[in-house]
């Protein structure tokens, strides 16, 4: 398996591109099953989730082509119902076809998304909203089996505004004839590309003056043609990685607005920035970094995935600091590795607590998921020495080119395989 030599004492400067968003991209791609037309997508991220997600669109039947960022999927015959467990338990937003497929075949049998490092992650919310539009749900041998003599349009509320229950709902409802409305949805910026999506295939969704996600679905929807907003965790990662080496960075193609949160809490910090229309520039600066309290929360509140990359720049701040993960029960598996490295992390429950640290120290550390791995690849850029990351192929989940990317503003970054490579 790849691993990282990331060189210490960088400062990164320069320009960097932000990609199409892999959390808007992975469901828009499974929207392809909800119509036989050809589907269309640019701006698609070269990235290991979306290369699974062509698989897994393949195993349904569908043929999908990828060249230069663009995605085009079309029918290539009957499609299938299932999934194989193989293709499933890679990623868990392989859950996201039950939606389409229930709805295009009012049956549906999808492996349970197993947990992952993040935690149980269960499915409940979206199983309990495809029971509200009509369907029966059963768990078999870990399979989800779904079936419904007829759906209908219903009136959801969701118990926690789940960002892949709001998108399968989504996208079930949009092919179920009349007006499906959710409450207490995710207001992730990827739900409104993803809502985009289904307008242009020709399903009306709308914000009504509740704040709700009104649905109008159809019994057919066309194909589309599509390009992918930008990746709004990919801009924190690479805006926090700026600041963590004091460098001198303009983060291109990406919306700020959608990262307004982060911006408030680095200005907080100290971290001069000049905010564009499509760019942040973090400038370099010798002042101290001063400690921000962060708590996480759904959208517009500060995003899960970028509480490990905040970590990274929190350790370094001069004096102490909180991290609050509220969306995930173990999102913390960086802390020990960043501990590896000189930081003063102590972690208990939801909390991390920090005491920031004149200087790191490189080390050989592991990646246990893609945002604590880009945290790993920031402390590593700024400790003295060698840092050796394994697991990688965690950062390739997320991250298209990191070491491509990174090495452009200055970084050394050595991807490498100790079993096929000699150094
Ligand atoms: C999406 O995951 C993202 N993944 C995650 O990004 C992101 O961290 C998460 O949203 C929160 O923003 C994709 O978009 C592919 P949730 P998702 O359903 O949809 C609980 C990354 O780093 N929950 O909003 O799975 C769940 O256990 C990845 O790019 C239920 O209890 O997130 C979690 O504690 C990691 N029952 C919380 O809600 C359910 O039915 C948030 O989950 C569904 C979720």
């Amino acid at each position: 398996m790849d691993r990282f030599l990331v060189e210490g004492g960088k400062q990164l400067n320069g320009t960097v591109k932000i990609s199409g968003s892999k959390n808007a991209c992975l469901p828009i791609l499974v929207a392809s099953l909800l119509t036989d037309e050809p589907f269309i997508l640019h701006r698609v991220p070269n990235l290991r989730d979306v290369r699974t997600t062509l698989k897994i669109l393949t195993a349904l039947g569908k043929k999908t082509q990828y060249e230069n960022g663009t995605v085009t999927i079309t029918a290539d015959g009957e499609l299938k119902n299932s999934l194989p467990y193989e293709l499933v338990k890679q990623m868990r937003a392989s859950f996201w076809v039950a939606g389409p497929l229930l709805a295009r075949f009012k049956s549906a049998e999808i492996p349970l998304p197993g947990g992952c490092a993040l935690g149980a992650r269960p499915v409940d919310i979206h199983l309990k909203g495809f029971e509200k539009l009509g369907a029966t749900c059963a768990t078999e041998r870990g399979n989800v089996i779904l079936s419904a003599q007829e759906l209908k349009p219903a009136k959801i509320t969701l118990r926690f505004p789940s960002v892949g229950a709001t998108q399968n709902l989504m996208m079930c409802a949009s092919l179920i004839e009349g007006e499906t409305v959710l409450e207490n949805i995710a207001k992730e910026p990827e739900i409104e590309d993803v809502a985009e999506v289904l307008r242009k295939m020709g399903a009306e969704l709308f914000t009504d003056e509740k704040g709700r996600l009104v649905i109008r679905g159809r019994n057919k929807l066309n194909g589309v043609e599509h390009a992918v907003v930008a990746d709004r965790i990919e801009t924190g990662s690479y805006i926090l990685a700026a600041a963590a080496t004091r460098g001198d960075v303009r983060v291109e193609d990406c919306v700020p607005e959608h990262n307004s949160i982060l911006l408030e809490y680095m200005q907080e910090a100290g971290v001069p920035m000049e905010i564009g229309e499509n760019y942040v520039h973090v400038k370099p600066y010798q002042a101290p970094l001063k400690p921000v309290r962060i708590k996480t929360a759904p959208y517009p509140g500060f995003a899960t995935d970028l509480q490990a990359p905040w970590m990274a720049l929190m350790i370094l701040a001069q004096g102490a600091s909180e991290v609050d993960e509220v969306i995930f029960e173990n999102r913390f598996m960086h802390a020990p590795e960043l501990v590896r490295m000189g930081a003063d992390i102590v972690t208990e429950k939801s909390v991390a607590r920090i005491n920031g640290v004149k200087e790191l120290s490189g080390a050989h550390v592991m990646a246990s998921d893609l945002r604590g791995g880009f945290a790993l690849l920031m402390a590593g850029l700024c400790a003295k020495g060698i840092t050796e990351i394994e697991r990688v192929y965690h950062i390739d989940r997320g991250y298209e080119d990191p070491e491509g990317k990174l090495n452009a503003l200055g970084a050394k970054v050595t991807r490498y395989n100790p079993d096929k490579d000699d150094f």
